[in-house]
């Protein structure tokens, strides 16, 4: 628990939710958390909060169960809850303000995260960025359907079409690797979409796309949606 300044409200865990958890379990899922018109994702966009991993549905993120008794996050990279957040916060929900430790919102937020984290201590998860792009070998493309329903589609809406999807900033898949051959030349168009897969908005890619690690998503996973996508 290393959320700064928040020693007072550590007094009430473990009595079951309180009105500020139960706040904060709306901002969770409030994409209005982030003052960016721009923004459509909520923290339960990309988190579920489940104590098993959901069936037919894959996340970017994480579960945030047990959140709060784990001794660092991002695979070592935070070591205080508040910026753990924060850097979905800015890096993903286009929040230009971090949140700051005694704003009302975090606070309900933190209320919430340990709400959601029964056991004292809990164990880092892995977190296995892919730094290095290369191809993987295609898979099953039937499969690989199942895939982007499962991972892609909440956001970038029905293959081909986009139907659905909450904010046109998303574009719509495959379709959007029609010009990479021009943009990118010499560069294999599966390679580009690799890449934005595996860094989302980092390492010199732009947007606000959140990155798959390896634990979120499996190389097998990603060759079956290429084999889909015919990339
Ligand atoms: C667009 C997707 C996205 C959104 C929105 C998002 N996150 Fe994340 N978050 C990620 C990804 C990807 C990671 C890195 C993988 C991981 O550790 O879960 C991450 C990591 C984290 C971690 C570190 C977990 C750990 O143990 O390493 C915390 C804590 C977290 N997010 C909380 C939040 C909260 C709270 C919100 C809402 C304010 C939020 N996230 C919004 C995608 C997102
Ligand atoms: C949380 C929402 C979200 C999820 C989930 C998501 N995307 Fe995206 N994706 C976006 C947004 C927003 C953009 C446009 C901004 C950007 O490029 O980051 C984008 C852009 C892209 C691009 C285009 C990059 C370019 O400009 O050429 C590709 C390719 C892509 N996503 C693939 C995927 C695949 C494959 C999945 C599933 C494994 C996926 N996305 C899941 C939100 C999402």
């Amino acid at each position: 628990m290393r959320w700064l300044g928040l020693g007072a409200v550590l007094l009430v865990v473990g009595c079951g939710p309180t009105p500020a958890a139960e706040y904060g379990e709306e901002l969770f899922g409030d994409s209005k958390l982030s003052e960016s018109q721009y923004n459509t994702f909520s923290c339960a966009t990309c988190h579920s909060t489940a104590a098993t991993p959901p069936q037919g549905k894959v996340y970017a993120g994480l579960s945030l169960h047990n959140v709060a008794s784990r001794p660092h996050w991002w695979g070592g990279y935070e070591t205080n809850l508040l910026d753990a957040v924060n850097f979905c916060y800015t890096a993903f929900m286009r929040g230009v303000t971090p949140l700051t430790p005694d704003d009302p919102k975090s606070r309900a937020l933190y209320e919430y995260l340990v709400s959601i984290s029964p056991d004292a201590q809990a164990p880092a998860q892995p977190f296995t960025l892919v730094k290095d792009i290369t191809d993987v070998p295609r898979g099953s493309a039937e499969w690989g359907a199942d895939v982007y329903r499962a991972a892609c589609q909440d956001c970038h809406g029905e293959a081909h079409t986009g139907k659905g999807r909450p904010s046109k900033l998303a574009p719509i898949l495959p379709e959007v690797a029609a010009d990479y051959g021009v943009a990118f030349p010499g560069v294999a168009p599966g390679l580009v979409f690799i890449e934005k897969v595996r860094h989302g908005r980092f390492f010199g890619v732009g947007g606000n796309m959140p990155l798959y690690a390896r634990e979120a998503l499996s190389d097998k996973d990603l060759g079956a949606l290429l084999a889909y996508f015919e990339l």
